[in-house]
């Protein structure tokens, strides 16, 4: 790696407020393991897992990292980083088993141990109610797809803030409704597996419906902390100016990005979206925009990549001729600053964090040492494109890693990496990697420049 001297852990701090949100990011199901421990009943991911050729290597979420008992290895790991935010999400089904009706104490007494544990440490808990692990007892309901899920969905985030709200920083509803509809019941390729538009639609309607329905609850509840969703976004561009490219670049941005930003922010759906959806469209009841379009206190982003469409789809990223990570993705650092920079210019946006960010490499552990110069340069550029951002007046108030540790990918399972902590699995021994030590001088920088 070229050394950058605007990547120099100095001068990259000295673009950032001194009160900034630092971070690492994880996720239940692909960190704790123990599903069968305590109460926790299956989500549809433990279901998902079991469908063969669904996961790439096989795998499941059974041990995963095992967190949930080497939790307090794993937030001393968190401390040592220097870091001053820690985003993770509760898993519905061990908290509350059916999804609905009876709570189980001894999940409940996890997180409040996890919340605690952060806490003491001198780290504030930022936590997301809905990344994906959705109880397979209400998979059975119709999921998502029933509007029921939604009413449940409330219930649960009013039990989790009635335990644990005093202490959050911020409470996120759900992780990448996109992901959830659109992978989950259009493509198939995630949990719960299903393939059809409409089906998608109406889910990514009930995500955004309980979204709003949970943030007015938890205000009349009286919690405290800050209330937001998280998105999967990029910039989608167009591969040439054609007006053929151009138009299908549009299409796509309204799939991604307008379809979930026009009705959180503007209380509508985009008119030429509902157009090329036609009868796959969802659902609306009376008022449901209104409750979508509840204010809400930061939106949390989820930034790897750019997309780049043609006329007949998706642009292959071998095609760009740049870095790619080992999920295929280009190396795309610009399309942060732009990305973030056209969300402060068409949405009334009161505050972003970037609540995801961070790639997978091969790494190997060779004599107790893990050297991964491309991450760390990733990550590197993608604060300094966020720095740049800031700059230019956008309300960034924060920036969390994905992530903590290695960890199951999803339907990629143990393969990708995308840890700066690594796991060895047969062992879970944890070896913070070359990008952790660089994060945490990073950190330190930032910590001495305040002191100064
Ligand atoms: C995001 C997910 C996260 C992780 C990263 C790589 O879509 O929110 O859980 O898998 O991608």
């Amino acid at each position: 790696m070229q050394p950058d001297p605007s990547l120099d852990p100095a001068t990259l701090a000295a673009r950032f407020p001194p009160d900034f949100t630092w971070g690492v990011a994880t996720s239940a199901f692909q960190i704790e393991g123990a599903v069968r421990e305590d109460g926790r009943a299956d989500s549809i991911w433990d279901v998902f897992c079991r469908r063969p050729g669904a996961i790439a290597d096989g795998s499941d979420g059974a041990l995963a990292c095992d967190h949930y008992h080497r939790w307090q290895e794993d937030l001393d790991l968190v401390a040592r980083l220097g870091v001053n935010a820690y985003r993770f999400s509760v898993s519905w089904p061990r908290v509350q088993p059916q999804g609905h009706g009876a709570w189980n104490p001894r999940g409940l007494d996890f997180y409040e141990r996890l919340v605690d544990g952060l806490l003491q440490r001198g780290i504030a808990p930022h936590l997301t109610l809905n990344h994906w692990d959705l109880p397979q007892a209400l998979q059975e309901g119709g999921g998502w797809a029933a509007r029921d899920t939604a009413q449940r969905f409330v219930d649960y985030a009013r039990g989790v803030a009635r335990r644990l709200g005093d202490r959050l920083r911020s409470l996120t509803t759900h992780n990448e409704p996109f992901v959830q509809a659109v992978l989950g019941h259009e493509t198939g390729i995630f949990a719960p597996g299903l393939q059809q538009r409409a089906v998608a639609l109406q889910v990514a309607h009930h995500l955004l419906l309980s979204h709003g329905m949970a943030l007015r609850a938890l205000r009349a509840d009286g919690v405290g902390c800050d209330l937001g969703i998280v998105l999967n976004l990029a910039p989608v561009q167009p591969a040439s100016e054609s007006p053929q490219d151009r138009t299908r670049a549009r299409i796509e941005d309204g799939r991604l990005v307008r379809w979930y930003m026009d009705p959180l922010f503007r209380g509508s759906y985009p008119a030429d979206m509902l157009e090329e959806f036609g009868a796959d469209a969802p659902t609306v009841a009376d008022g449901d925009l209104g409750l979508i379009a509840t204010p809400m206190d930061f939106l949390g982003v989820n930034y790897y990549s750019r997309s780049v469409v043609g006329a007949s789809g998706a642009v292959d990223p071998k095609a760009l001729g740049a870095e790619l990570t080992d999920m295929g993705w280009e190396v795309y650092p610009g399309g942060l600053t732009e990305l973030l920079l056209r969300l402060h210019r068409d949405y009334p946006v009161p505050a972003l964090y970037v609540t995801e960010n961070g790639a997978a490499f091969r790494d190997e552990c060779v004599g107790g040492r893990v050297d991964d110069p491309a991450r760390t340069r990733y990550i590197a550029r993608h604060i300094a494109a966020a720095a740049q951002a800031l700059a230019a007046g956008v309300p960034l108030r924060g920036f969390m890693v994905w992530s903590l540790l290695d960890n199951f990918e999803w339907a990629s399972g143990y393969a990708k990496r995308f840890g700066i902590v690594h796991v060895d699995y047969a062992s879970q021994r944890r070896t913070p990697k070359a990008s952790a030590a660089w994060y945490r001088d990073f950190l330190l920088a930032m910590r001495q420049r305040a002191a100064a």
